[in-house]
């Protein structure tokens, strides 16, 4: 489809009272750039633009690496959404065809509701086509004013409009498709003598109307989609509408949801069939969770893949890692990035695990750190063992053999290899590798002193 797309973003957001850009905000963890860019790209653009001004740099940051269809164009001043599109004339002045332009600041648009936007603008051969919607508190939007057949007629900017213009309910969404040619006829014409003093796009539909070109309208049922988010409130209104949609769907699924008051699921979560999400949970990211697990209460998982029939116990927090099926986690567990737990593994309470492979049927059951290791089949971990992989300068790895015995309290000073089917005891100091099916004792020899504590009672 030849369509371009621009977003624009260069906004300080002076609203949201944020030394950041508004759209740097997330809702459910996610940037609300990345929400606008994955509604706009389902679309398949031949490109998109995000106009970028104030912090800039913080914006490129923000936007995933995975929409590599992405241009900035630069609006050092931000005289108005008007002025933002002249700005990037100079750039797409030589494609000829559509031009979704949509602001930043709106991330419940859905992208089956921008194709019924573009079909119908192709379907009338309009030189403009954008969404309206009925709200229930349209203050701060532009309002469609309509004439007495009840065609559009213009926008009128709240700062700018009556006390009466004030009490129309139908609201303008910012998101238009205009056809490029009539776009720079048209913003040539526009001025900024308003109440702002700002180039309005919204005047473009005037325009419009004035030289007798067909202008589409696309009035949407549900304003929820279209919401612009201006205000710190409305950034909460708008992800607890994202979040309950969410919710929605995956109980649709299969999936229960024990209290959707407590649980927060970023929308790219998938999740599998019969799992149950207690109570507190934050799943977030590019997260998948298989079938049949339970997950929580008071879990945090982020970026992970968790496979089939996993439980995930109480209070564990689990970020960029890997879990194979029928493993326990937790309760208060700590798998940090590259953290990769094998089939029907055990990782117990207070267990740090980072950057390892833990092999299948391996146990890490309690109050042990594990980093920059890899654990064979069939190991268990005595209790407060620890790889000690940092010197203060370099890390260095612990490599542990299939069914080794590592007894309680060991230390495992790495770099250092423990050969399969060998043994540490308990409370030893490795610092040498250990060859296959040996017993490592490092401890200095007991001694009794007999009736020691009878003496010590007499004195
Ligand atoms: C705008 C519309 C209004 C509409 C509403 C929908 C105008 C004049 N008004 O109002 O009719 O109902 O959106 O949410 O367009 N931006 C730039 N450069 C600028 C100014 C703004 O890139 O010079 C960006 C902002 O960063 C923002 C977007 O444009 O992402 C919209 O600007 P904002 O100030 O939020 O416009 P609204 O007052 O909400
Ligand atoms: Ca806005």
């Amino acid at each position: 489809m030849a369509l371009r797309v621009l977003i624009l973003a260069a906004g300080k957001g002076t609203r949201m009272n944020s030394s950041k850009p508004k759209v740097v905000h997330s809702l459910l963890n996610k940037p609300m750039i990345n929400y606008v860019l994955d509604s706009v790209e389902k679309l398949k653009p031949q490109k998109t633009y995000l106009v970028v001004g104030y912090k800039k740099d913080l914006i490129e940051n923000a936007v995933s690496p995975s929409f590599k269809n992405v241009d900035y164009i630069f609006q050092k001043e931000q005289l108005g959404t008007g002025h933002a599109i002249k700005v990037s004339k100079n750039v797409i002045e030589k494609y000829k065809g559509d031009v979704l332009i949509l602001n930043g600041d709106c991330p419940g648009v859905l992208p089956a509701t921008l194709k019924r936007l573009i079909d119908k603008h192709k379907k009338e051969k309009s030189a403009v086509s954008l969404i309206t919607a009925k709200v229930s508190k349209p203050r701060g939007y532009g309002r469609i004013i309509r004439d007495n057949k009840g065609n559009i007629s213009k926008i009128v900017e709240e700062k700018d409009s009556t006390s009466l213009q004030k009490k129309i309910d139908e609201i303008n969404s910012g998101i238009y498709c205009v056809n490029s040619e009539f776009l720079w006829t048209s913003l040539s014409k526009i001025k900024s003598n308003n109440k702002q003093n700002e180039y309005y796009l919204p005047d473009i539909i005037e325009n419009a109307v004035n030289s007798k070109k067909n202008v589409s309208v696309l009035k949407v049922s549900n304003a929820d989609e279209i919401l612009g988010i201006n205000t710190r409130q409305e950034l909460s209104m708008q992800e607890n509408i994202i979040r309950e949609n969410t919710i929605n769907k995956l109980q649709r699924k299969g999936i229960t949801v024990i209290d959707r008051a407590t649980t927060y699921i970023a929308p790219d979560v998938k999740i599998g069939k019969d799992t149950v999400i207690s109570p507190n949970t934050y799943l977030y990211g590019n997260t998948t969770i298989g079938g049949e697990c339970t997950i929580g209460p008071n879990v945090y998982i982020e970026n992970s893949k968790i496979s089939s029939n996993v439980n995930i116990r109480f209070s564990s927090y689990l970020d960029n890692c890997k879990v194979d099926q029928n493993v326990t986690i937790g309760p208060f567990a700590h798998l940090r990035p590259e953290a990769n737990i094998g089939k029907d593994a055990k990782i117990g309470n207070f267990v740090e695990i980072k950057k390892s492979d833990i092999g299948t049927g391996s146990k890490v059951p309690h109050l042990s750190y594990i980093g920059d290791a890899t654990l064979g089949k069939g190991v268990n971990i005595g209790a407060g063992s620890i790889t000690c992989n940092y010197d203060g300068v370099n890390k260095h790895r612990t490599d542990i053999g299939d069914d080794v015995f590592i007894g309680s309290d060991s230390m495992l000073v790495a770099p250092v290899v423990i050969g399969k089917g060998s043994t540490t005891a308990a409370g030893s100091t490795i610092t040498k590798d250990v060859e296959e099916f040996s017993l490592a004792i490092e401890r200095n020899q007991q001694k009794i002193i007999k009736g020691w504590n009878k003496r010590k009672k007499k004195d």
